[in-house]
């Protein structure tokens, strides 16, 4: 949830229009990305919403549009819908993060706001003059927070979103970065120029980063540091990766060795999303 910066004046304020079922209901809060925040508001406070929205503007008066998830997150270029609930009808977010600007339209790309701490730790773990392989690469978060910290690496950014990689594109211009290449293209189709290329990769799509070993061992050089995202079972998860990991390179005749592993957020009792930080050794 968006911090709040009148001590819990949000939560006071909901009590004053919600009932105490309905404020538990409420639980998921919002988001914010600069000057639009992002409501996850469930069907039973509909009615309730646009007072919701009012309270976030007061307290956040940066935030000039009101939006609400309207659906999951779905499909190859993880999408989701929204509903313009208050403020003014504009889907552009201008977004600050880790000294960096980014600026894209909510409803035709991914973005999270809850990563932010993930690309602050890569960005802190990357070391100058790396070549740095963002598979999965949205409209740049990580692409130009690693470029913008490290103007001696070199990054490349795979998004297959046409729209994400033109975005990501601008988001390198308004960066001021010059170290980033943008390519619009499928990961399992960029195999020939990309093959043995990375120092270090990102491999941010926690829904199917496990079906992309092939890719992932071909883009590293003799050794490399892979940082891989992946949802899976709280108890599991890290066990199940493991043996993944394991199996692949024994197959494929390269060595791993798994340097840290970390719960990135739960999104329900059974299942959360990690990152596991490992280094290829071809
Ligand atoms: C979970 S999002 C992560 C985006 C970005 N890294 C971020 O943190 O905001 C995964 C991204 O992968 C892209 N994608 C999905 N399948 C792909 C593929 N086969 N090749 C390249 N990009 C793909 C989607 O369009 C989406 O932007």
């Amino acid at each position: 949830m968006a911090s709040e910066k009148n001590g819990g004046s949000y939560r006071d304020m909901l009590g004053e229009i919600l009932t105490k079922r309905e404020y538990e209901e409420m639980v998921k809060g919002y988001d914010i990305l600069g000057n639009i925040a992002i409501l996850d508001i469930p069907k039973s406070l509909r009615k309730k919403e646009k007072k919701i929205a009012d309270i976030i503007m007061k307290i956040h008066p940066s935030v000039k549009t009101v939006m609400a998830k309207a659906g999951a997150i779905s499909g190859k270029l993880r999408i989701r819908g929204f509903r313009h609930v208050a403020g003014e009808k504009n889907k552009i977010a201008t977004y600050r993060e880790n000294n960096c600007v980014f600026k894209f339209d909510i409803t035709r790309t991914f973005f999270s706001n809850r990563l932010s701490f993930e690309r602050k730790r890569i960005v802190d773990l990357v070391k100058d003059k790396e070549k740095v392989l963002v598979l999965f690469s949205g409209v740049g978060p990580f692409s130009v927070e690693i470029a913008k910290a490290h103007p001696g690496c070199k990054v490349v950014g795979v998004e297959l979103n046409k729209y994400a990689s033109k975005a990501a594109e601008e988001n390198v211009v308004l960066n001021k970065v010059t170290n980033v290449k943008c390519i619009n293209a499928d990961v399992r189709k960029a195999t020939s120029k990309l093959k043995n290329s990375a120092d270090r990769m990102i491999v941010p799509m926690p829904t199917a980063s496990l079906g992309f070993l092939d890719e992932i061992s071909v883009y590293a050089k003799k050794r490399a540091v892979v940082h891989l995202y992946s949802f899976g079972a709280a108890e599991t998860v890290f066990a199940d990766i493991a043996d993944r990991l394991g199996k692949h390179a024994k197959a494929n005749d390269y060595n791993i060795q798994i340097i840290s592993k970390r719960v990135v957020g739960s999104y329900s009792s059974r299942e959360i999303e990690v990152v596991i930080d490992y280094i290829i050794k071809k």
